[in-house]
């Protein structure tokens, strides 16, 4: 019995462990930190971290269907409809990118796109769920414990 209890322990333990397409807060900070985003536009590192969770709960293989058969990919869940071509439905494709490169680990693609975004009309403003649950709070705490360099 201990046994059976210790070996599901072990494969369960194994597959959180070994699931990762959710990346770690401080690592991500410092990515964003070296991708040049703390200020970019306006939006301190900590704007970006909240967008990051909000969205995808840092979730870098995200992807969530939407009513309307458009996709949102990758960590800032960015939408197939306007940034990148996901080959299913027609799409603007501003960001020039095949959707599947948001979901890349390195970030780079997700980055790029998400500085196009917010670099036009609106800003960050463009995610909903930034503006209902980041927006004008107190966001300090996400940087709580991470070393940038
Ligand atoms: C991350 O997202 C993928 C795709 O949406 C999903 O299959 C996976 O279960 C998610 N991971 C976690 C830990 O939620």
């Amino acid at each position: 019995m201990m046994m059976r209890v210790l070996f599901i322990c072990v494969v369960s333990c194994l597959l959180v462990v070994n699931d990762g397409s959710i990346i770690n807060r401080c690592t991500l900070a410092r990515i964003l930190y070296q991708e040049d985003l703390d200020g970019f536009e306006g939006y301190s590192l900590p704007h970006w971290l909240c967008l990051a969770f909000v969205e995808s709960k840092f979730n870098i293989s995200k992807v969530t269907e939407n009513a309307d058969g458009t996709f949102d990919y990758g960590i800032f869940q960015i939408n197939s409809r306007y940034w990148c071509n996901d080959y299913q439905s027609h799409s603007e494709n501003f960001c020039r990118l095949d959707c599947e490169e948001l979901l890349n680990p390195n970030l780079i693609p997700s980055i790029h796109c998400a500085k196009m975004i917010v670099s036009g009309s609106g800003g960050m403003k463009n995610w909903v769920d930034w503006r209902l649950h980041c927006l004008g709070r107190p966001l300090s705490y996400w940087l709580t414990g991470c070393r940038l360099v």
